[in-house]
């Protein structure tokens, strides 16, 4: 049960604040934006995770989340020379794989609320074949599209069609089961020059072993791909957080909360942020 974050690309609808930095170590609120897609599969159950990075990226990953120990995890890192699709993380990630299923997110996908951890657990522990999680969205033509029959069965996903059969979306979250990093191998560059994740998934559903599981109303899939975009998901973060007076996606609360770490070691990382409203709510945790 493994766990691969793709976090390379090249950012540039974010241009210029992804000039020198990584999209995904942009803040998000208050916490950078790798923190959300690692604690969904924190929240899986996933420890043994593997980053993927540009090339220039890859030590300040590598400095913010160090051996992953921090939160009782275990982070490997690769880098992905150019951006040549996201299928090709499973064939970079091959040797870190192994003969494991694999849980691949995007470094950019921010998912928030009840119930989304527990189906990618549901979907991790089914033995053969592959999950898919789709969204309804407004703007189906951005995205993988699938159509699905009455019963819910995928017929067929297109990428980016122009006219689009249906208004689901392929999130950016996929389990696959030990066969991935071969399938991906088979894969040629499709006409944008990339190894499309819909044709990986393509090969799933030839095969009939393509799962789809619905997110529904209730869980927030946000984009951060440009600046509204991304100011927006700040926004919806900052306006929970503050309702609430709990965090969303902090990887010591939930590495706390999983028995990976103990209060005192909970306690110490929250005091180097004690300046922040993240560290104070994550002192009242240890404080119980
Ligand atoms: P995209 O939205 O395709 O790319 P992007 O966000 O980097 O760039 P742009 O603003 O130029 O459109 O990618 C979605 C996510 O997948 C994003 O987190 C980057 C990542 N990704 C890779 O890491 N490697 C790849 O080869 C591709 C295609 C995407």
């Amino acid at each position: 049960m493994k766990g691969i974050v793709l976090s390379g690309g090249a950012g540039t609808r974010l241009f210029p604040a992804t000039k020198v930095v990584s999209k995904q170590l942009l803040p998000v609120y208050d916490k950078p934006m790798i923190y959300y897609p690692i604690s969904l599969l924190m929240m899986a159950g996933i420890r043994e995770i593997l980053i993927i990075t540009a090339p220039e990226s890859l030590d300040q990953f590598q400095n913010l989340l160090g051996t992953g120990a921090q939160w009782g995890l275990k982070f490997s890192y690769l880098i992905q020379p150019r951006p040549e699709g996201i299928a090709q993380a499973l064939i970079l990630g091959r040797n870190f794989i192994q003969d494991d299923s694999v849980t691949l997110i995007l470094g950019d996908n921010i998912f928030w609320g009840e119930g989304l951890a527990e189906m990618v657990s549901h979907a991790i522990r089914q033995k053969q074949g592959a999950t898919i999680f789709l969204y309804r969205v407004h703007d189906p033509e951005r995205y993988g599209v699938a159509t699905i029959d009455q019963q819910g069965k995928i017929l067929e996903i297109e990428e980016k069609p122009k006219k689009p059969k249906s208004n689901f979306a392929v999130t950016g979250l996929y389990c696959y089961d030990y066969h991935a990093a071969e399938y991906a191998s088979m894969l040629k560059p499709s006409g944008r020059g990339e190894l499309e994740i819909t044709e990986l998934n393509r090969i799933y559903l030839q095969k009939g072993e393509l799962r789809a599981e619905y997110i529904g109303r209730g869980v927030a899939w946000l984009d951060t791909g440009t600046h509204q975009a991304l100011l927006q998901a700040a926004m919806f973060v900052e306006s929970i957080q503050e309702r609430q007076g709990l965090l969303i996606a902090a990887p010591e609360e939930i590495a706390y909360r999983m028995g990976y770490i103990s209060t005192k070691q909970l306690l110490e990382q929250a005091q180097m942020m004690r300046n922040t409203n993240y560290g104070n709510i994550l002192i009242h945790i240890a404080q119980g």
